[in-house]
């Protein structure tokens, strides 16, 4: 068990919470292949996996955020993309990682996944929330 979603992580919207756990999920099978010794090939795939699942949630995150009109878009997407910018870095040490590198690389996802989740997302998500309760919508 390497990394985990919880609810300590959830924002105010149920389609957020999901993606964001799926995020997770990959991340973790990521980890825990680089802790039981998988080949590289296998790691690629992986990793692929967990820059898919980035890339999907961030799209579908900015897209919702630009609809609903919320107040720093430009800067919450301007951090997935210099998120998305720091993972062939993260790529390059999947290859022959030591377990104080694989360590490394779970806390760079996990302080990163946290702190965007707890603020940007969450703070977009309340806005969201508020605005759809007059409005009676609350779908991605
Ligand atoms: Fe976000
Ligand atoms: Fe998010």
């Amino acid at each position: 068990m390497a990394l985990r979603w919880n609810d300590t992580l959830k924002t105010s919207l149920a389609w957020q919470d999901a993606q964001h756990q799926e995020v997770f999920a990959r991340v973790d099978e990521l980890l825990e292949a680089m802790y039981s010794g998988s080949d590289v090939p296998k790691l690629d795939v992986l990793f692929d996996h967990v820059r898919a699942s980035l890339v999907k949630h961030f799209a579908t995150e900015e897209q919702f955020m630009l609809r609903m009109m919320c107040p720093g878009f430009v800067k919450h997407k301007e951090a997935h993309a210099a998120f998305l910018e720091q993972l062939p870095a993260v790529r390059n040490k999947l290859a022959n990682a030591t377990a104080k590198q694989i360590v490394e690389i779970q806390m760079f996802f996990a302080t990163w996944l946290r702190q965007h989740i707890l603020t940007l997302d969450r703070s977009a998500a309340a806005h969201v929330s508020q605005r759809e309760s007059s409005a009676g919508r609350n779908t991605a």
